[in-house]
């Protein structure tokens, strides 16, 4: 499975990036503006701290719009992947952008029918939202069940990004159901590789070996 780290944070990534386990990043406008610094500056930063994908949303809403600016933000760097929000002005700007070699990822899909449109558009990757959806009772660990089941089904190269992670339970839900991929904030990241059982295992151990050592 890919991790991807859901932050603008360059420390985060940093720090992460060097366990390698970071395939790759993923921000948005909110993202980016927690950061406080200049959105071309923060992305090619990152896009030279990790090899993988690094998404970069962006702000027009009509298709027009969406290209001109995914142009630019692709010669920014090799690894640059668009982030364009799933509307049918994103899907028609999704297969323009397709067509021309720029990597797309389509951001807010809550429904199968939406990631199966955006599969078909052309999209490099689908980003179906796991908290947004709770938020509002819905179950979403069906839809990326689902939605992995429909994409194999008809062949469709496109991966799933699980975004909208808000606990360890999601990751390790995810996947068990198929999720290619899981965007993870960086505050959550470390709670991957921790338990309290390993910390007080480690320091019981210890403790012996020294009482051990001075008998
Ligand atoms: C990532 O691609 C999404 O933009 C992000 O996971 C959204 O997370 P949120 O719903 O917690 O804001």
């Amino acid at each position: 499975m890919k991790f991807f780290l859901d932050t603008a944070n360059v420390d985060e990534i940093k720090r992460i990036n060097e366990l390698g386990l970071v395939d790759g990043v993923t921000t948005n406008p909110t993202i980016i503006s927690k950061e406080g610094r200049d959105f071309e500056e923060v992305i090619k930063e990152i896009c030279s701290i990790v090899d993988g994908p690094v998404s970069a949303e962006v702000i027009s809403l009509e298709a027009e719009g969406m290209v001109k600016e995914a142009r630019v933000l692709a010669k920014w760097a090799s690894n640059v992947v668009v982030k364009v929000p799933m509307t049918e002005e994103g899907l028609k700007a999704v297969n323009i952008l397709s067509k021309e070699g720029i990597k797309t990822n389509v951001t807010l899909i809550f429904t199968v029918a939406q990631g199966l449109m955006a599969a078909k558009a052309g999209a490099t990757f689908v980003s179906p939202f796991l908290g947004r959806l709770e938020d509002i009772g819905t179950d979403s660990l069906a839809l990326i069940k689902k939605l992995r089941k429909v994409l194999d089904f008809y062949g469709y190269k496109s991966e799933i990004i699980a975004a909208s992670v808000r606990g360890l339970k999601h990751v390790e839900d995810v996947a068990e159901v198929g999720a290619h991929i899981t965007t993870i904030p960086g505050s959550l990241f470390p709670k991957l590789w921790s338990h309290p059982l390993t910390n007080s295992g480690i320091e019981q151990f210890l403790s012996d070996w020294e009482s051990f050592k001075n008998k």
